[in-house]
């Protein structure tokens, strides 16, 4: 299974930091964003990784990560560059995924506690199709918000003032590879970005997304307070290993 994280947009909710760095370059605890996504990945088994950015800090990663290989693992990059949506974004991964092999998706500002190990194993195992991962927010309307039917999503419903679930669809995501067929058949929305909403919307109108509710703390760090959050719960977080003794 190949890995690839989002980590471009525009950050805009992080303004003025954003205007000097890319958001996922941000501090949290003693690392900076970006490197908990990688870590996510790498405890899971996931070895070969795309990262997707713009061109503001694209050297700065390069920089930081390199290859990839005192982490042990294998990271490419493409550049996004214009925030055209997260649906765009993946979109640039096709090159990398072979058709028939599956692949995990990551919100770089998605900060959260659980190990993938055994949902990546899982889904390894499910035929084809999607899933996504959920959970319970004191207010959804910031978010894809689910509505599930047994073991499957209904529909999606992106950002909704009256939201049909107290759940939020959290930046992590596993696809078959034919989800870049399905990006291609959507069209931007009236914020003028193609939604990775729409893309699982497609999934679940064939009856193939299915989900997790995610166990332990989950933050999407993309606000000032919420980025204070995940310096707090991170603050303890234990050593990571990339090779270079720091
Ligand atoms: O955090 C979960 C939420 O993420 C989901 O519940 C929503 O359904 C989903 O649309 C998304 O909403 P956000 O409004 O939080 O998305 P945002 O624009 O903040 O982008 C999230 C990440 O995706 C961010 O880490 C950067 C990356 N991204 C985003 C855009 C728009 C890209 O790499 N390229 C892009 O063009």
């Amino acid at each position: 299974m190949k890995g690839v994280i989002l980590a471009g947009g525009t950050g805009t909710r992080l303004r003025p930091l954003t205007q000097m760095i890319n958001k996922h370059l941000l501090p949290v605890g003693k690392y900076p964003m970006i490197y908990y996504a990688i870590e996510k990945l790498r405890e899971a088994g996931i070895s070969d990784i795309l990262l997707v950015t713009g061109k503001q800090s694209a050297a700065l990663y390069i920089d930081f990560l390199g290859s990839g290989k005192n982490w042990g693992v294998k990271i490419t990059y493409k550049i996004q560059e214009e925030a055209g949506g997260i649906a765009e974004a993946l979109e640039l991964a096709e090159s990398i995924v072979h058709p028939g092999e599956k692949l995990i998706v990551l919100l770089g500002d998605n900060l959260f506690e659980s190990s993938l190990t055994a949902y990546v194993k899982e889904f390894d195992m499910q035929p084809d199709g999607a899933k996504v991962f959920l959970k319970a927010v004191d207010d959804p309307r910031r978010y894809g918000v689910p509505v599930m039917d047994g073991e499957l999503i209904k529909r999606i419903d992106e950002k909704p003032e009256n939201p049909q679930s107290s759940y939020c669809v959290t930046g992590i995501y596993m696809y078959d590879s034919s989800v870049f067929g399905l990006i291609k058949g959507i069209e931007p929305s009236a914020r003028g970005e193609m939604e990775i909403t729409d893309v699982n919307n497609l999934y679940a109108a064939k009856g193939k997304l299915t989900y997790h509710i995610l166990d332990g703390w989950w933050i999407d760090a993309g606000t000032f307070p919420s980025w204070y959050e995940a310096t707090e719960k991170l603050r303890e977080y234990p050593k990571i290993n990339t090779g270079d003794g720091q």
